[in-house]
């Protein structure tokens, strides 16, 4: 059983129990989850036998009972070591942490995961998020397997296709005539009234639990070690400071020596808030009104976590990347041609930010890299639909196919 002993706010320090609160009284900073690390006790061995999900670090996850948890197995997916990918680029230990293949196809099923089990163990009526994409996919699906109400809130002139995913899991979408902060507002106010576990807001200090696992699981694939570099596709941060935060807490409790890892965030051009303050060597984040990227899954302007990601990657002298939307385009092609590996644009930001690293000597070729795809590609084939060669198309003979067969 996770051995949370508390929430911390991370601007004040702030201590509370862990109920249900995200937000300081005091500060209005985010409270974080923090564990008794003395009280938890795990070595290598301690994992053989158990589940091939997140749900293998319970210790280290927020959830009282976890026969309760409300699991689709969802983590514990493939940190491929690369072979074509590395050797066009010339890198020695380039992994990619293949997050695609999760129940709904992203990441934020390890966020999921967590918040929908918590909402059940805080006896809440439903849960929901304002969302147009993987996330509202990931908290529909857990829902239906907790056979939870699911709300999903969006601005109504979205487009139809958006929503499939998570109204097929059966959640009601409810569109508000507005715009996407209405709908978040909306869905805020809703969650007290009516009792939902809106998961990446009143649920949002346990919800980010879940994607630290995305750092214990490369660290325990690596053979208990953090890598030289992570690549991580950023939209709000929170992604970026969890992993980091999953890395760290096994070095607290002794499952890893130390961590030097760099960690990059990779941003689409034109909707890269954060890349932008690295670049420019600036203290703050300056919102962006409009982000307009391909990537749209990372379109945030005004991310949330932003400057704790911006302190965090400075910290461990990372990098920070804004491919533009043709970069992320071959970003997509280079990994399914040279990997086999099928990613939503956001993934292709991660492997175009990768190649802008390597290129400018950032990355050394003895270094170990892990770029992480998060999402599949399968979600969003018009990002390269119309630049993929045509079929060839022959007659229904067989002497047809000999100049394309011998080519
Ligand atoms: C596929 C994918 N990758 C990465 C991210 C980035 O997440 P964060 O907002 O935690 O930075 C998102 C966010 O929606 C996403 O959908
Ligand atoms: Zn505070």
């Amino acid at each position: 059983m996770g051995e949370v002993s508390k929430l911390v706010c991370r601007e004040c320090r702030k201590e509370y129990t862990p109920t249900l609160r995200h937000v300081c009284e005091e500060c209005f900073g985010p409270l974080d989850t923090v564990y008794d690390y003395d009280k938890i006790d795990l070595t290598p061995n301690s994992f053989r036998g158990r589940v091939k999900s997140l749900w293998r670090y319970i210790e280290l996850l927020p959830l009282n009972d976890p026969d309760r948890a409300v699991d689709l197995g969802a983590g514990f997916t493939p940190l491929q070591r690369s072979v074509g990918l590395a050797e066009r680029l010339g890198l020695k230990n380039l992994f990619i942490k293949n997050d695609s293949v999760n129940p709904s196809f992203s990441f934020k099923d390890r966020p999921a995961t967590v918040a929908v089990s918590k909402s059940l163990e805080f006896n809440l009526n439903a849960v929901g998020c304002p969302s147009t994409g993987n996330l509202a996919a990931a908290t529909a699906a857990h829902a239906a397997r907790a056979q939870l109400p699911c709300y999903i809130f969006v601005p109504s002139d979205i487009e139809p296709n958006k929503i499939v995913q998570a109204s097929a899991y059966g959640a009601q979408v409810v569109a508000v005539k507005g715009t996407y902060d209405d709908a978040n507002r909306m869905l805020t106010q809703a969650a007290d009234m009516y009792k939902i576990g809106v998961v990446n807001v009143n649920i949002r200090s346990y919800y980010v639990e879940g994607s630290k696992t995305l750092g214990f699981e490369v660290a325990e694939q690596l053979g208990w070690e953090a890598p030289d570099h992570a690549i991580v596709p950023t939209a709000s941060g929170a992604l970026l400071c969890a992993i980091m935060k999953g890395f760290e807490e096994f070095v607290d409790i002794g499952l890893l020596d130390d961590c030097n890892t760099k960690i990059t965030a990779a941003q689409g051009a034109g909707g890269a808030p954060i890349v932008d303050a690295i670049k420019k060597m600036e203290d703050f984040i300056t919102p962006i009104e409009k982000p307009q990227t391909l990537a749209k899954s990372l379109a945030i302007g005004d991310p949330g976590d932003g400057i704790y990601a911006l302190n965090m990657i400075r910290d461990s002298k990372g990098f920070a990347e804004d491919p533009t939307d043709q970069e992320i385009r071959d970003g997509i092609r280079l990994l399914a041609k040279s990997e086999g590996i099928y990613t939503e644009p956001a993934g292709g930001v991660s492997i175009a930010a990768l190649k802008r690293l390597v290129d400018d000597g950032s990355i050394d070729r003895n270094e170990s890299v892990v770029c992480y795809v998060t999402g599949n590609g399968l979600k969003t084939p018009e990002a390269i639909s119309s630049q993929l060669p045509k079929p060839i198309i022959i007659e229904p003979d067989i002497q047809s196919l000999a100049p394309i067969l011998s080519r």
